[in-house]
């Protein structure tokens, strides 16, 4: 019989973005299998209502829970600063987000922090929130930056518009000298090099991922879920076109992947029963 332990993490962004914490997640747990979901047909988020982050973010776990997860990672800042509090106890599974890992590891390192995130990000709070509980002496200047994620979606990483709009985004941050920059969007950290080339260069980034993928083994430590089989090769699925997603995630993890199209819709349960 299969052990709960052996069931796939899984991890979801609306896109690409979660890549970048999908790396980090395989760096820290080489023996774990992973089911990641891209919500290609809804993106951007970023310019999304809370409820319906709470829709899609509820439709995505309710999936992931048919699929038998035994854990997820929302490899999402959006989602994670407008739903996570509201979802997690709703599912049967631990859920992970990115704010709080993020927070903590950049009042570690520095005073003056920057952020940088989806509109919704920036809207909602969040970061400032969880830097100013956990260290209520740093300063926190966020800049939501709307033109990022469909850029990154777009693959105009080179582009000399992106590293014109990337100046304009940064330089709010500049003016008020801060030392310390989150990648409050799971995308971002696919600008790292246009952002390295604008930044000076002691300022320092953070990118969450390494913080959450600690958390996330912590967690699987505490819990006995730890896979003690060898990992399955990863599952990916989009709501979308799965040929696009292939094609423009193959530059990201170096091999080309097979992706499958879901409907998160077949999972709903009945909305309603008729008796008689
Ligand atoms: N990558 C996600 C985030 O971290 C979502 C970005 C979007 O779809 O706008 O916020």
């Amino acid at each position: 019989m299969k052990q709960v332990q052996q069931n796939q993490i899984g991890v979801f962004d609306s896109g690409v973005g979660g890549l970048t914490v999908l790396r980090q997640l395989k760096q820290q747990l080489p023996e774990e299998s992973f089911l990641y979901f891209a919500d290609t047909a809804r993106l951007p988020y970023g310019t999304r209502t809370k409820e319906e982050i709470l829709q899609f973010v509820r439709e995505i776990l309710t999936w992931m829970q048919a699929e038998g997860v035994k854990m997820v990672i929302m490899a999402c800042n959006t989602s994670s600063a407008l739903a996570l509090e509201e979802v997690r106890q709703e599912f049967p599974f631990p859920v992970l987000g990115l704010i709080l890992p993020g927070a903590r590891a950049a009042i570690h390192q520095g005073r003056s922090i920057g952020v940088i995130a989806t509109p919704a990000t920036v809207a909602s709070n969040a970061y400032q929130r969880a830097i100013l509980e956990a260290d209520a002496g740093v300063e926190v200047f966020q800049v939501g930056c709307p033109e990022f994620v469909p850029l990154i979606e777009q693959n105009r990483l080179t582009d000399v518009y992106t590293y014109q709009i990337a100046e304009q985004y940064l330089q709010p941050l500049l003016d008020r000298s801060i030392d310390t920059l989150i990648y409050g969007c799971t995308h971002y950290p696919h600008l790292n090099p246009v952002i390295k080339r604008i930044l000076p260069p002691a300022v320092k980034t953070v990118n969450p991922a390494y913080a959450v993928a600690i958390a996330a083994e912590k967690e699987l430590q505490l819990l006995s879920l730890q896979n003690t089989n060898s990992p399955l090769p990863t599952r990916f699925c989009v709501s979308g076109e799965p040929q696009q997603f292939a094609l423009l995630s193959q530059q990201f993890l170096g091999e080309h992947p097979h992706v499958e199209k879901v409907s998160l819709q077949s999972t709903h349960l009945p909305a309603c029963r008729f008796i008689g």
